[in-house]
């Protein structure tokens, strides 16, 4: 495995590519965003225009820095021309499986053989991605969270077949990223992090379903018995309802049991267009008035 990164390549300048880029960019990485159209590749350059400006206002990062992170990262829609010179792979494109693996296949065939792909898959399990891929022992997950350049911690999954040089590739440079890891070793879905937001969020959202207690008293608990920064009744209105009822069905399909089944409310609210913050409402009347709680 290559240990020696210079150029990184990010496929998806949506949310989260765009954020990956800026993040590899202020770690003195050269970087190649794609996308499939100008427009988007545009939008994402805006996107992180703005978030290098709102670090140096807020002091958190030297205009110098700020300018160079910025020199430091291309924008094409020539994938293949991209992966030919490219250290590392980033793979940040919609959640679809049939996109990734199609998307994992040509990487596989216009990368060096060498190099590591990485993809910030929520949800879908490393070794199904890498399945039509050359060589998966190369291919592991990062999992970056929303937004990447403020949120440190990054979770790196282990795919069935990924290689230790793999991981030792990865580490290095999420390190000269600046970042915190967790490892999650076993190639699961939901990960760590999904798995423990689930089986917390759904089992406070039964005990509001059950008319134990209201929204508020179990965020009450989170935060003041447990120092959590913003209860699980919160999170839920935040991530957005639809999203959560669809993910804990996935896991509770995946796993059995009850640990992740959505208790009933969660489907009436989805069903009443409650989605959460984004529309208004959700478990809250208005969900974002509760965050600063
Ligand atoms: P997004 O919809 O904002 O961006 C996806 C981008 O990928 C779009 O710009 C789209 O044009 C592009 N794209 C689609 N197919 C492509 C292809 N074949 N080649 C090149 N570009 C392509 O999505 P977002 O939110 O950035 O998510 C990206 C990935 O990150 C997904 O796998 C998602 O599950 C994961 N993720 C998302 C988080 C979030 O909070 N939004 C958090 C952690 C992971």
């Amino acid at each position: 495995m290559s240990a020696e990164i210079r150029e990184v390549l990010v496929v998806g300048a949506g949310l989260m590519g765009s954020g990956i880029a800026q993040v590899a960019a202020q770690g003195g990485f050269q970087v190649t965003l794609v996308d499939t159209g100008e427009e988007v590749l545009a939008r994402g350059l805006a996107r992180i225009e703005d978030s290098l400006t709102r670090l140096v206002r807020s002091g958190r990062l030297g205009e110098v820095a700020a300018a160079d992170a910025r020199a430091r990262i291309g924008t094409t829609t020539d994938l293949v021309e991209a992966a030919r010179g490219a250290d590392l792979v980033i793979e940040a494109i919609v959640e679809d499986l049939d996109a990734k693996q199609a998307l994992f296949a040509k990487l596989g065939d216009s990368c060096r053989p060498d190099v590591v792909l990485a993809t910030n898959t929520s949800q879908f399990q490393i070794s199904r991605i890498a399945e039509p891929c050359e060589r998966p022992e190369r291919v592991i997950g990062v999992h970056f969270s929303n937004p990447p350049p403020l949120m440190t911690l990054v979770e790196v999954i282990l795919g069935d077949h990924t290689s230790e040089a793999a991981l030792e590739v990865t580490r290095e440079f999420l390190a000269a990223c600046d970042r915190e890891i967790v490892l999650c070793r076993k190639d699961v879905p939901g990960f760590i992090s999904n798995r423990l937001s689930t089986a917390l969020c759904m089992e406070a959202a039964r005990l509001v379903d059950e008319g134990i207690a209201t929204p508020e008293d179990v965020d009450k608990v989170a935060r003041l018995m447990y120092g959590h920064k913003m209860g699980p009744i919160a999170t839920l209105d935040l991530a957005g309802l639809d999203t959560a009822l669809r993910v804990s069905t996935a896991l509770s399909e995946h796993y059995g049991g009850d640990r992740f089944t959505p208790p009933p409310i969660l489907a009436q609210l989805v069903e009443q267009s409650r989605y959460g913050n984004k529309s208004g409402a959700g478990f809250y009347e208005n969900g974002s008035s509760q965050l600063a709680v």
